[in-house]
């Protein structure tokens, strides 16, 4: 990697905040420069940025936009990934499989290609880091959105009793697809995976059911606790989000689905955890016959502490890529001295890459963190259409 003095850091690094970047439908030429440059400084092989960048202004000038090289789309969405200030995997950045799908807009090709994606990046277990990168916004079309938040997200349905039989954090998301249409298993059951939903003005809006062979799931059983295996606990094997915003040179992909593979506490101490999503801990806590007479006992931590060991055991028995948060904490610290070491900047958001259970025994407790926020980046997408509830 070569050095990018700081002298020469692009413009849109310091002085543009991409939390306040929005699209307006007109590129951001300075954005697009600084972009075009970063790509030149990083890839000294492709030779003087000049002869691009007056190729890129005169593209601007006659169409208002520009379109991405496919070595500028890879680089671009790797970056953006290597950007990602809450993200602690990022030592692979570069292993980023970029498929280029910016000729796709129409809502059903999308989730045609989605469910592609899905394919492409479980790998029969194998988990491959994968984006897929569909039409940009452009002056004067229409650009897809995917409403779901990732690819596989799991129903939620109130009960009369105004329980939650499924995963609460997708009520609003479960309610967008009954009002499309969508109609539910006849056994309404905890993990039952919501139809891709894809809307794109001027096209009929998508709502694409993803049959059972694509969704890879595990399920949950416990190295010492036999009947934990009993209860139907299940989790997907790819985690892949679906509703952020792809930002490259001053371009943006509002569908871009990206995906890594899990790391256990993500499923152990938060999705099967918290109260308000499947808040198993209660209930393991019973069966583990635990004291549950007071917070002291610490019934919660034990609980937890079980459970993310099921996730682990459970995924690594069914050869399905995950890691510990004790390995990947360390590979994150071997990421942010390689960014260093390459003059680079490595932002990160403490509240984010600090683990949910253990936090103080991993390296990435004990220090601070750069928190300016760099381009490309992912940025978060505006609620779906009709949705009732932000999610
Ligand atoms: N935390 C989210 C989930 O549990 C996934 C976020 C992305 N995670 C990843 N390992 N790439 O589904």
């Amino acid at each position: 990697m070569t050095p990018v003095p700081t002298d020469v850091m692009p413009r849109s690094l310091s002085a543009h905040p991409p939390a306040q970047v929005e699209n307006t439908g007109e590129i951001d030429i300075a954005e697009a420069e600084d972009f075009v440059r970063q790509h030149h400084t990083e890839h000294p092989d492709l030779g003087p940025v000049e002869a691009r960048l007056a190729e890129v202004h005169a593209e601007i000038a006659a169409t208002g936009t520009y379109r991405h090289t496919t070595a500028e789309l890879t680089f671009g969405a790797r970056v953006a990934w290597r950007n990602s200030s809450r993200c602690i995997g990022r030592l692979y950045w570069r292993s980023l499989k970029v498929r280029d799908q910016r000729e796709v807009s129409a809502p059903a090709d999308v989730a045609k290609e989605c469910v592609e994606h899905l394919r492409v990046a479980t790998n029969k277990g194998k988990i491959r880091p994968v984006i897929t990168v569909f039409a940009p916004a452009e002056p004067g079309t229409h650009a897809p959105q995917i409403d779901n938040e990732q690819i596989i997200r799991y129903a939620a349905y109130r009960g009369t009793d105004g329980g939650v039989l499924g995963d609460a954090r997708n009520l609003a998301l479960t309610e967008l697809a009954l009002k499309r249409g969508w109609k539910p298993p006849a056994t309404r059951g905890p993990f039952d995976v919501l139809p891709l939903m894809v809307t794109c003005k001027g096209h009929e809006p998508a709502l694409v059911e993803i049959a059972a062979d694509d969704v890879l799931e595990v399920s949950l059983s416990h190295p010492d606790f036999p009947w934990l295996g009993t209860l139907g606990v299940k989790w997907h094997a790819v985690p892949a989000i679906s509703n952020m915003r792809l930002r490259i040179g001053g371009i943006d992909y509002p569908s871009a689905p990206f995906n890594g593979w899990y790391m256990g506490t993500e499923i152990g101490a938060r999705n099967l955890a918290d109260s308000d999503r499947y808040d198993l801990l209660p209930y393991l806590a019973k069966r583990m016959g635990l004291d549950m007479s007071s917070e002291a006992t610490l019934w919660r931590d034990r609980a937890l502490v079980e459970l993310n060991r099921a996730v682990l055991h459970s995924f690594a028995e069914a050869g399905v890529t995950i890691t510990d948060h004790h390995t990947e904490s360390q590979r994150f610290l071997t990421h942010l001295e390689r960014e260093e070491a390459a003059g680079r900047s490595c932002p990160a958001d403490w509240s984010w890459i600090v683990p949910p259970v253990s936090g103080g025994l991993t390296p990435v407790y004990h220090r601070y963190y750069d928190t300016d926020e760099l381009l490309p980046n992912f940025f978060p997408a505006s609620k779906p259409s009709g949705c009732p509830v932000a999610h």
